[in-house]
């Protein structure tokens, strides 16, 4: 009886977990969204003095803001994000983990046609 009573909650909390399973893309993009927020808004994001935002926009860069993009792939942006650009740091994996660089390459794609 005990153990019926554990397996039907066992069987209960798999139900529950279910829908976090079904969309993980959802999931990877959100993640992306707050390492993004974390160390590439103060940058990156809308709003002055964002020097990464400024000085693509002097490019003539449109739109200037990454988050607003539909041009950028996965493999540019991890070589950017490995390797700097102008005053732009390399981060390391200790500071942004492959799984993390995935998921903002996962963010910042998101709304690309393809
Ligand atoms: C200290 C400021 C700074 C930070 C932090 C920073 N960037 Fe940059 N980023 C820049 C600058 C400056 C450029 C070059 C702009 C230019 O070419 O005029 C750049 C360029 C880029 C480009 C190339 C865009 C293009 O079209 O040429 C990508 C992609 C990019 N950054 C992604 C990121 C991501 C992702 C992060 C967070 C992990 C990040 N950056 C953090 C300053 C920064």
């Amino acid at each position: 009886m005990k153990n019926a009573r554990a397996f039907l909650l066992l069987l209960c909390g798999v139900t529950l977990a279910a829908p976090a399973f079904a969309a993980p893309d959802e999931s990877q993009i959100d993640r992306g969204h707050r390492v993004y927020d974390k160390w590439c808004f103060p940058c990156h994001g809308t709003g002055v003095g964002k020097p990464g935002t400024e000085s693509l926009a002097a490019r003539g860069q449109k739109p200037a803001v990454l988050e607003e993009r539909t041009d950028l792939t996965a493999p540019l942006i991890k070589i950017f994000v490995r390797h700097g650009v102008l005053f732009m740091p390399t981060f390391r994996k200790t500071e942004i983990s492959d799984a993390d660089l995935d998921a903002i390459a996962a963010y910042l794609t998101r709304n690309n046609k393809h």
